[in-house]
């Protein structure tokens, strides 16, 4: 067996399986030291312990001559074995058995094109099959749809059967029919997910379909239903709409939220384009930073009531690490028994956009919503308004915003803005920017440093969607900040030992481990998402100027005449994203 031919799954297994610090202490006893273990290294020589294994990092590093690894590097590099003769002890330690023949397998096309197509396909399926329902028709008809934008959104209609899929794509197509959430399984018997339903399908940022959610018609539970979690549907990350409305405007003034897919469609149908749902849960903050990517302004529309309110108020929550003074955040809340379907119809496109021209800003949502807690008549409710707003504000990015609220909450108490601010931000020299500049990663390179707060906090590349547009970068790391962002995406919470498991390239693997043995005093959560984000953005904006510089050379060469339509409005659209 070569080192190519065990796949990536049985080495994570593996890595996943063992305990470093059980199997270093084994030969190395080692001592605890805070939260890691030290021993003196075993690969120089030296009079205090400096080498230092982390139980929840799974490696082990040296701070006097740098090596580092995880389980299988410390067994290649002390007991002296080959990569294979490492991954076979581990085996044999944990019982696992190791894999024959091994048929190319990779983690980076897990999710094979295949799955698209099918899902195309029974999109097309799905839309024959409403042309052809009266019923289905009819319904549509009655909540005002017209057939063109019936269209634009592939609405279709799946058939009152049980075997309508497995009929029309046959017994071949089983597996992945299963895997794609269409059909469920039960008691060894196999039937479609939806019938009797109207089809909405869910496409990603490029138009492929994820997965579907369903209506039923007339009455019944569940009103709707959605695919399952999926290789490929994440309701955490996606948007309704978000591709439709990509297709309709290339330039956002304002993304709007609601929370149902008849809401994005009859907006649509009324000429608001701007407008995605969620997929029944609650916003999170993936969506919320693909959101702002998309628009410096997002507009969350809610129910009135108090379920409104909080899906509101816990959405304002995720957000407070992404805000900052050039995005802004808003809500409008709808009167009860309405929603933006319900309300375009009645009061037309017009009166819509009043209300969204008047929502309500992020500061006056946050301080009503707190002063609703308080009485701050008294000094005692004046001092709970501030201990409510304290650890609130302190996750917002330093600027005006914070101190704007800081100012307008100040209002309602005795205190001076001095001692407000303090409250905020306990230890002055310690406010969560500060901590980031100060912190281990002062000299490193913009992309070193993404490496860095990703090796260290792996729950990041959740907030990323596809990072591959990076690539064109000339930093000679970004290739391995893809594939880490890549890895960390389809495997989340893997331990650093395990990531250092998916590079055999000593280099690489030292260079990753220097990075992720870095000290890192970012204790706020907030502060680490929003430096990361920053530089994610800062180096998607290179990306932008790079190609803008290509192009504006073979313009210069040539003229723009020469350059295809879709160059010229490749040079259009970089231009503008440029001057953002
Ligand atoms: P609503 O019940 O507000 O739906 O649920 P709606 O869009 O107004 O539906 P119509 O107008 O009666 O057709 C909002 C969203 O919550 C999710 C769906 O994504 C829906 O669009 N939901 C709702 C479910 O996932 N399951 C349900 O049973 C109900
Ligand atoms: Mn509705």
């Amino acid at each position: 067996m070569s080192l190519q031919q065990i796949p990536q799954r049985v080495l994570d297994d593996l890595i996943a399986r063992t305990d470093i610090v059980e199997l270093i202490d084994q030969r190395l006893p080692l001592r605890s030291a805070g939260n890691n273990f030290k021993a003196l290294c075993p690969f120089h020589q030296e009079k205090s312990p400096s080498f230092t294994v982390s139980q929840t990092k799974q490696f082990y590093y040296c701070f006097g001559c740098q090596a580092s690894g995880n389980a299988i590097g410390f067994l290649m590099a002390y007991d002296r074995l080959s990569f294979i003769e490492a991954v076979e002890y581990l085996a044999r330690q944990q019982g696992v058995t190791l894999p024959k023949e091994y048929i190319g397998e990779s983690v980076h096309n897990k999710a094979s094109p295949d799955y698209y197509e099918l899902l195309k396909q029974v999109m097309r399926f799905y839309s024959a099959t409403l042309k052809a329902n009266d019923r289905a028709i009819q319904y549509l008809k009655n909540r005002g749809l017209t057939g063109e934008v019936c269209k634009r959104f592939g609405i279709g209609y799946a058939k009152a059967e049980w075997d309508a899929l497995i009929k029309h794509f046959g017994a071949t197509s089983v597996p992945t029919l299963l895997e794609t959430g269409m059909l469920i399984e039960k008691n060894n018997s196999r039937y479609d997910r939806f019938r009797d339903r109207i089809m909405f399908p869910v496409r990603d940022k490029s138009g492929r379909i994820l997965g579907f959610g369903g209506r039923i018609i007339d009455n019944g539970e569940p009103k709707y239903l959605n695919s399952p979690e999926t290789l490929l549907f994440h309701k955490g990350s996606e948007l309704y709409g978000l591709y439709e409305a990509m297709q309709a405007q290339r330039h956002f003034d304002y993304i709007l939220v609601v929370e149902g897919y008849m809401d994005v469609i009859a907006l649509a149908q009324y000429g608001i384009s701007a407008v995605v749902a969620t997929m029944g849960t609650a916003l999170t903050q993936k969506q919320m930073n693909r959101l702002f990517r998309t628009s410096q302004e997002v507009i969350l529309c809610f129910d009135g009531d108090t379920a409104g309110r909080q899906a509101a108020w816990r959405a304002l929550e995720v957000s407070l690490p992404l805000l900052g003074d050039e995005r802004s955040l808003k809500f409008i809340f709808l009167p009860e028994d309405e929603d933006p379907d319900t309300c375009v119809r009645k009061m037309g496109a017009e009166a819509m956009l009043k209300r969204i021209k008047e929502a309500s800003p992020f500061s006056e949502v946050f301080i009503k919503h707190l002063l609703a807690q308080v009485d701050t008549s008294h000094v005692s409710g004046q001092a709970r308004l501030m201990s409510l707003a304290a650890p609130l504000l302190a996750q917002l990015p330093q600027g005006v915003l914070c101190e704007m609220l800081i100012e307008q909450l100040g209002a309602y108490t005795r205190l001076d803005k001095k001692r407000l601010l303090q409250m905020v931000f306990p230890d002055q020299k310690s406010t969560p920017q500060k901590v980031v500049a100060k912190s281990g990663m002062m000299g490193l390179s913009a992309v070193d440093k993404a490496l860095c707060l990703l090796l260290q906090h792996t729950k990041l590349a959740d907030l990323l969607e596809r990072v591959d547009d990076l690539a064109t970068l000339p930093q000679p790391q970004i290739h391995l900040l893809i594939e880490l962002v890549q890895l960390l995406q389809l495997q989340p919470g893997l331990s650093t030992g395990a990531i250092l498991a998916h590079w055999t390239d000593p280099k690489i693997q030292s260079e990753l481990a220097a990075l992720a043995a870095r000290p890192l005093l970012l204790a706020e959560e907030a502060a680490v998402t929003h430096e990361f984000v920053d530089i994610i953005e800062k180096l998607r904006k290179e990306v932008t100027s790079v190609q803008l510089g290509d192009l504006l050379v073979r313009i210069r060469q040539n003229d723009l005449s020469t350059l295809s339509p879709t160059d010229q409005a490749r040079v259009h659209e970089l231009l503008r994203k440029d001057e953002e």
